[in-house]
């Protein structure tokens, strides 16, 4: 391992990229030397920072969000949004009294938010649960605020909250309050994602779920010698659409860095959830993870 002094002068320098490509691997926690730097895309950054400068690119993105994810994912994510709501099928049930407490972390858009509580009514007639939708990031909620406002339905609504917090804490949210908690799109963001799942684990009631959605790692060779080549031209693409190279730079960066399945399986399960699973989407393109806390 590197020592801090001799890291700090090369993350300083022009190479902080290749220096980050050594921890690229096995970096679970993605925090090395003691936790004092930490990963930005394949940078290495210190730790305090990254919070900041993922703030930027998602301030960047938060007005063309859509176009992003689409550009993305080909316009998959709308499918893998919806079998994700579909499969987690959650809703106060027509024969229970007891509405449910959801929780949607990194919801900034609202997208997952809306979609579960649209679901819950549609099939189950729920009316009555209620949604915090937590983001880090005020322009992301602003952007979730604003298609509530345009929807007409969640805006001004006593059952849905939009709070600012970092995921990895939640200090508003009380333990053992929630029946369900989600993360989209979002933890892979975070600074610290085992903090963010034992917080998951911290605010589920027991017998809450966690569900998450999140990009993974492709297992057909094939497939993901099409991703890589895709991925190359992605930021190209995120200037011209977006004028904005830098952000789409780390979004593929960020993807290339989160734990692959069984890494991300075993750090669920070290959270403290049972029952924990995933299952594939588009050859392991993202995947749904899933936890109970008993
Ligand atoms: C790619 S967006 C996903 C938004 C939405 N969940 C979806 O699926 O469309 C990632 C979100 O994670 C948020 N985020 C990043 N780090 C966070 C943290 N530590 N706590 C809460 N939100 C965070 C960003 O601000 C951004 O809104």
């Amino acid at each position: 391992m590197l020592k801090v002094a001799s890291f700090k002068n090369y993350v300083n320098f022009a190479n902080a990229k290749t220096i980050g490509r050594l921890f690229s691997s096995n970096n679970a926690l993605n925090k090395v030397d003691g936790g004092k730097f930490t990963d930005f895309g394949s940078k290495m950054v210190p730790l305090a920072e990254k919070q900041k400068l993922v703030g930027g690119v998602f301030s960047s993105v938060a007005s063309k969000y859509d176009i992003m994810n689409d550009v993305m994912s080909l316009g998959i994510h709308r499918c893998w949004k919806d079998h994700f709501i579909n499969k987690l099928d959650a809703g106060k049930r027509p024969n229970s009294d007891t509405p449910l407490s959801f929780i949607d972390v990194a919801g900034g858009s609202g997208d997952i938010a809306f979609g579960l509580l649209d679901h819950a009514e549609e099939k189950f007639h729920d009316t009555q649960s209620t949604m915090d939708i937590i983001d880090i990031n005020p322009d992301m909620l602003k952007e979730g605020e604003k298609r509530a406002l345009e929807q007409n339905k969640y805006y001004n609504n006593p059952r849905v909250r939009f709070m600012i917090q970092n995921g990895e804490v939640l200090d508003a949210i009380e333990s053992n309050s929630k029946d369900i908690y989600t993360v989209s799109f979002g933890i892979r963001n975070f600074t610290d994602i085992q903090a963010g799942l034992n917080t998951a684990h911290r605010v589920l009631k027991p017998g809450g779920i966690f569900y998450c959605l999140e990009f993974s790692k492709i297992e057909n060779g094939l497939v993901d010698f099409g991703y890589q080549q895709w991925a190359k031209v992605l930021p190209f693409m995120g200037s011209v659409i977006a004028n904005d190279y830098d952000s789409y730079q780390y979004l593929v960066e960020s993807i290339e860095r989160f734990p692959d399945q069984e890494t991300f399986k075993y750090m669920i399960e070290k959270a403290g959830f049972q029952s924990v699973g995933y299952e594939n989407l588009t050859f392991g393109t993202c995947a749904i993870h899933w936890g109970i806390k008993v």
